[in-house]
């Protein structure tokens, strides 16, 4: 009992937008079936056996006559079933791994997903639009991911949409996500991979396929001008800053790749990995020291003055 009631206490963390339960997705569909498929197979044998223990039990004590029927019950259950148990799950299990590769055959959109400690960089190779810790893609669609890592092993997952897969330095791996209904899914990895680990979030948004066409094209466009003062005395400061080489702002001097792609960043919905709200009041505790928001993230304290701070953060504010 009190187990049940220890899982029934947790079960409300589940839902949201962060739920391998509540599935959106081809893939989380195919994995919630097999998990679901498992715990049903599960439950039956754990009801054969506890009953098979209980009758037992209470049985007289077994006569020499009845040693053959012992010997039945112990390869019978002990040997035979869960050789065909075991066989028959793994069979669905790799079955359903193969789905996910014949749907990345079918696939009509292609997009590059890179790992960093503690960030996510996405490409679209159709038509050059960068972003980060922020996956666009049309609902209905089998979108192949390319999945690279910089650094260390990171894991993509996006629990409503499909399974993990492991982003391997040296190594192209591949995944599909395609989202049923147009939405927001967090996404988190999924692999320990240093300090911020915790804090290496992003979000899939889903989204009509014009939308998505009209976010793709403007992510594309080189950077926009600053309108007033404060922002182009931002734009001179972080040119001449360190931010510069970290940070690449397409369409400026600033071509860093250690960073994310600035050029569009103030059209996401969040910073630092989904650690912080897109907003002038986050922007500025980040920019004054990221070290204080994410320790050991790599983005160094850089010596500015709180006027410069705002200025920059300004520059930041226009980059829609
Ligand atoms: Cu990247 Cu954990």
């Amino acid at each position: 009992m009190a187990l049940l009631v220890a899982l029934a206490a947790g079960a409300p963390g589940c839902s949201g937008g962060h739920s391998a339960l509540r599935t959106e997705g081809t893939g989380a569909d195919r994995a919630a079936w097999l998990g679901w498929g498992m715990i049903a197979v599960a439950s039956v044998i754990t009801v054969g056996v506890l009953t098979a223990f209980v009758v037992g039990s209470l049985r007289d004590r077994p006569g020499v006559e009845d040693e053959r029927r012992e010997r039945r019950w112990v390869i019978g259950g002990g040997i035979v079933m869960p050789a065909v148990v075991l066989s028959v799950l793994s069979g669905l299990t790799v079955a359903t791994l193969r789905a996910q590769d014949t749907s990345a055959r079918r696939t009509r959109l292609r997009i590059e997903v890179t790992g960093y400690q503690y960030w996510w960089a996405v490409r679209y190779p159709s038509n050059g639009a960068v972003t980060a810790n922020e996956i666009h893609v049309p609902v209905g669609t089998a979108v192949d991911v390319d999945l690279r890592s910089r650094d260390v092993i990171h894991s993509l997952w996006v629990p409503s949409l499909a399974g993990k897969t492991d982003l391997i330095p040296g190594q192209v791996n591949h995944m599909v996500l395609q989202a049923r209904r147009a939405g927001r899914y967090r996404g988190q990895c999924a692999e320990f991979c240093g300090a911020q680990h915790a804090n290496m979030a992003f979000v899939v948004v889903a989204e009509p396929p014009a939308t998505f066409d009209r976010w793709r094209r403007a992510q594309a466009r080189t950077a926009a001008e600053p309108r007033n003062a404060q922002a182009q005395e931002g734009r001179r400061i972080l040119l001449a800053q360190p931010c510069a080489a970290c940070h690449t702002i397409r369409g400026t001097s600033a071509r860093g790749t250690v960073g994310p792609d600035l050029t569009h960043v103030a059209s996401r919905q969040r910073i630092a990995a989904g650690t912080l709200a897109n907003d002038t009041a986050s922007l500025t505790r980040w920019v004054r020291n990221a070290q204080e928001v994410k320790p050991g993230a790599l983005m160094p304290p850089i010596d500015l003055t709180p006027g410069e701070v705002r200025s920059i953060v300004a520059y930041l504010r226009e980059l829609r």
